[in-house]
């Protein structure tokens, strides 16, 4: 029988990745705060890179919109050049965090290690972890990515105790081929390994936990039109949304046809 989880709400995350200048964060956060004003909205997290986060909180924080970073590291701080605490998000107004994307683990060689280190500071300072799995095409290719997926959330939460409903986690399934400029994820292979990250989630917790306290999210070339295929409230509860997250008429048409599904 496959477990479904319970959580009720849809959430909209915007990835701005390494995009935009200060200027141009504020624009684009301005531009979605108005917009959103006239539409029922899902939970919005807007992640701008580390350096546009001050600003965007402003313009921010009167709204319903969350403020998400992209990265953070796993000690409390001190001398750790070239690093920003969880403390450090949290002072800024951050209430979550994307954990172990695939650019991170390809680009900067961040391991399964290291990621599981990142959700135990981010849950240790209740930031809501975003934690990121998925397969590469060649993984794909040699049909081995229910191991991988499996493998990659049973790592990340290795020493992870179960969590707490106020500590929420959220699990995205991004496939790496997927990814802008890949092509995106046909939904049924989305839903098929949302159910397989919700097994490796049962192997670990019990499964009461799993059901109240986890959400699985789907990114990777999402668009205003392909974004209710993904969304179905049973097994995907929301979306990451990197390319499309920085045109704001876009961005808005994703939310308002998730809103109307
Ligand atoms: P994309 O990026 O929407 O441009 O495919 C998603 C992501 O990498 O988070």
């Amino acid at each position: 029988m496959t477990v479904k989880l319970s959580d009720k709400k849809t959430y909209v995350v915007a990835n701005w990745k390494m995009n935009t200048l200060i200027e141009e964060s504020v624009k684009l956060a301005e531009d979605i705060k108005s917009g959103l004003e006239t539409l029922t909205s899902p939970e919005v997290i807007v992640c701008p890179p580390y350096l546009s986060l001050i600003s965007v909180g402003e313009i921010i924080k009167d709204s319903s919109i969350k403020l998400g970073a992209q990265n953070v590291f796993w000690e409390d701080p001190g001398n750790y050049t070239g690093e920003i605490a969880p403390e450090m998000l949290k002072e800024v107004g951050v209430t979550h965090v994307i954990i172990g994307h695939s650019e991170r683990r390809q680009n900067v060689g961040e391991t399964d290690e290291m990621i599981d280190k990142k959700v135990a500071a981010a849950i240790r300072h209740q930031l809501t972890p975003l934690l990121c799995v998925g397969e590469t095409a060649e993984e794909r290719r040699q049909g081995v990515q229910h191991m991988v997926i499996t493998d990659q959330v049973k790592k990340a939460l290795r020493y992870i105790p179960p969590p707490t409903k106020r500590q929420h986690l959220k699990i995205c399934y991004e496939p790496v081929w997927s990814i802008y400029p890949g092509q995106p994820c046909d939904p049924d292979q989305a839903k098929e390994i949302a159910t397989v990250i919700t097994q490796a989630l049962i192997d670990i917790y019990p499964q009461n936990v799993v059901q109240e306290n986890f959400t699985i999210i789907y990114g990777g070339s999402v668009t205003p039109e392909n974004v209710a295929n993904y969304v179905d409230r049973e097994y995907i509860h929301g979306v990451l949304v990197g390319t499309a997250s920085r045109e704001p008429k876009t961005f808005l048409n994703i939310i308002n046809n998730i809103s109307a599904s």
